[in-house]
């Protein structure tokens, strides 16, 4: 072979690499293109191995046609690779492509449930008086639900609560039977006796009761409990306060009054009505025609319930009072059955 001929093969193999790179669709047929043609067993180097046979004068000479063969090839190579990589961008771009201008799914939002709502609006008001929320079990004894509050076992005020009893344990004393708490109240003697006055608790949750269920009683329904506890404290902070909370919660407008009641646990004891938020007072079918709805019972803590949660009567007074979460709840949201609190129906939740 002289210098011509490797000239000749030199061109051709530039022209067979040129073009499979010009057709190579993959990064790994430029790799299998690039060790075929300039690797260590590559063809270039084959090429080239022939080169012994020149002259000592002609054999620099086949090396430096062999350069500018050896660079066009790499950088023929480079071009593709960059070409290779924004085709296949393109071909992403289009097949993935989104159209802005469709409309968006429209998004779920939750929302809390309108007793809980409820619960929480209550609790903020207190809140601004200083109240803060404790939690007080659902499973309570017959001792905190009835006895600590002033009502004895076989006592006729116990007919006030159709009670719901746990299966009591093998040999268990009457007194520590376990029930389903009828009424928030024994919050008040947890609260006394896990801490000391000034007392200031709101106990929020579900009771349960033994009931005929229709319209407006659930065997299950929610109480919020109010305790103050303090040297001082009378039935005229506790008219105040219920005031505020009646204000805030229907309308600074809203006519408040008291009316005597009885509770075993509160002495003396009261109803507290506002004035109708249906009539506004003027008498319809929602406030029975008297222009008044009761929104909860209340009274001064009777002293045998402050010494049953450690607390010296002679020093200090309380007042508590409870209320019923759904009949707020109700009253706020317009809502004519409590059974639509724990029905489940969607339809129910998204109205309001
Ligand atoms: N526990 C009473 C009830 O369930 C309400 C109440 C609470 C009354 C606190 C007075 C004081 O009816």
């Amino acid at each position: 072979m002289d210098v011509a001929s490797f000239d000749t093969q030199l061109q051709a193999l530039r022209a067979r690499a040129i073009s499979a790179i010009a057709t190579a669709d993959s990064p790994a047929a430029l790799d299998a293109i690039e060790s075929g043609m300039l690797g260590r067993k590559g063809e270039l180097r084959g090429l080239l191995g022939g080169i012994g046979a020149l002259s000592a004068e002609d054999r620099p000479k086949v090396g430096a046609m062999a350069n500018p063969v050896r660079e066009a090839i790499e950088s023929a190579l480079a071009e593709r690779r960059v070409g290779l990589e924004s085709e296949a961008l393109e071909a992403r771009l289009t097949a993935e492509a989104e159209d802005m201008t469709l409309p968006g799914r429209p998004r779920w939002r939750g929302s809390l449930h309108p007793l809980r709502e409820t619960e929480a609006e209550i609790a903020r008001i207190f809140g601004q008086f200083g109240f803060v929320v404790v939690e007080s079990p659902e499973v309570e004894s017959d001792e905190l639900n009835f006895g600590a509050l002033n009502i004895p076992a076989d006592h006729p005020a116990r007919d006030l609560w159709d009670t719901i009893y746990v299966q009591p344990a093998e040999g268990a004393e009457r007194d520590d039977r376990l029930l389903l708490r009828t009424h928030t109240s024994p919050g008040q003697i947890r609260a006394m006796r896990d801490s000391s006055p000034p007392i200031r608790v709101l106990t929020p949750g579900r009771c349960y009761r033994y009931e005929a269920v229709d319209a407006s009683h659930g065997f299950e329904f929610f109480q919020m409990e109010g305790l103050m506890v303090d040297e001082g404290t009378s039935m005229a902070h506790l008219r105040g306060l219920l005031d505020s909370f009646a204000h805030a919660m229907f309308g600074a407008h809203r006519a408040t009054r008291f009316r005597p009641g009885y509770y075993p646990f509160t002495e003396p004891s009261v109803a507290f009505d506002i004035g109708c938020v249906v009539c506004e007072g003027a008498g319809c079918p929602a406030c029975k025609r008297t222009g008044w709805m009761t929104i909860l019972g209340a009274g001064m803590v009777h002293p045998v319930v402050l010494r049953n949660g450690g607390i010296d009567p002679e020093r200090y007074q309380g007042f508590a009072f409870g209320m019923g979460t759904d009949r707020i709840a109700m009253l706020r949201y317009a809502i004519t059955d409590i059974r639509a609190f724990l029905a489940n129906d969607m339809r129910f939740l998204e109205r309001l």
